[in-house]
């Protein structure tokens, strides 16, 4: 499969993500995983783009453009497909995907938007817990983990993202309808958008996904 998953912060991206991987055998592109991953490294870029994901802003499109074609072209994972959450998120990094692909001969089959009302993100956003190696996540009342703050899987300590606070929250999903929204409209021009009702429960979500999927 070749897809994106397109939705505001809180929206179920991460949440859905890892059913579709287990179900079709692609790698799962979350840039801001990626992006999480250079700040614990410690990297020039980890540190450029820590101050502006903790004020709710997007990192240059320059950057996530040659993040996720690196990724695309040498991960031996994404060969069988890819599943890409928070990417694009601006027109340009949309149309700059698009030529990739059509010059790989791998073009996007399928644009899936989780559709969720503002007003139901702020308890989902402060009140989730992720492992940071994996980027799971979990919430504390919605989806809480088998063992009080540790990773169902590795058994780690959760954490609380930095950028999870209802200030940060407010500026990421103001840059969401600026700057994100947009490309929904970009790939319902092209017919492969399905837009799914994803203020539901994840299992409910996941049977919708599957249905969108289906049908295109
Ligand atoms: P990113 O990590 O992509 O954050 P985001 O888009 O704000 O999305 P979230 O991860 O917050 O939401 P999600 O949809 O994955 O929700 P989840 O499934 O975890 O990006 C972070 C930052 O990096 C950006 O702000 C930007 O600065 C930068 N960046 C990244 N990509 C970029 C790009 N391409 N260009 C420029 N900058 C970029 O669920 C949330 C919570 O809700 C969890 O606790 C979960 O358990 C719970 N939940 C999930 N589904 C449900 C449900 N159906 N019912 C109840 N609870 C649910
Ligand atoms: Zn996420």
């Amino acid at each position: 499969i070749r897809m994106v998953l397109i939705g505001p912060p809180g929206a179920g991206k991460g949440t859905q993500a890892p059913n579709l991987v287990n179900k079709f055998g692609a790698c799962h592109l979350a840039t801001g995983d990626m992006l999480r991953s250079q700040i614990a490294k410690g990297t020039d870029l980890g540190k450029e783009a820590k101050k502006i994901m903790d004020q709710g802003g997007l990192v240059s499109d320059e950057i996530m453009v040659n993040m996720i074609k690196d990724e695309l072209l040498n991960n031996p994972a994404c060969k069988k497909g890819f599943i890409l959450d928070g990417f694009p998120r601006t027109i340009p990094q949309a149309e700059k995907l698009n030529a990739m692909l059509i010059e790989q001969n791998t073009p996007l089959q399928n644009a899936v938007e989780l559709k969720v009302d503002d007003d139901l993100l702020v308890a989902r956003i402060t009140g989730r817990l992720i492992h940071q190696a994996s980027g799971r996540s979990y919430h504390k009342l919605f989806n809480p983990p088998k063992e009080d703050m540790k990773d169902d899987v590795t058994g780690e300590p959760l954490i609380q993202r930095s950028d999870d606070n209802a200030e940060a929250l407010k500026k990421r999903l103001g840059a969401y309808h600026q700057q994100t929204e947009p490309i929904v409209e970009y790939y319902k021009k092209s017919d492969i958008w399905s837009g799914i009702d994803a203020s539901k429960k994840p299992t409910e979500v996941w049977e919708d996904i599957l249905i969108a999927l289906n049908k295109n």
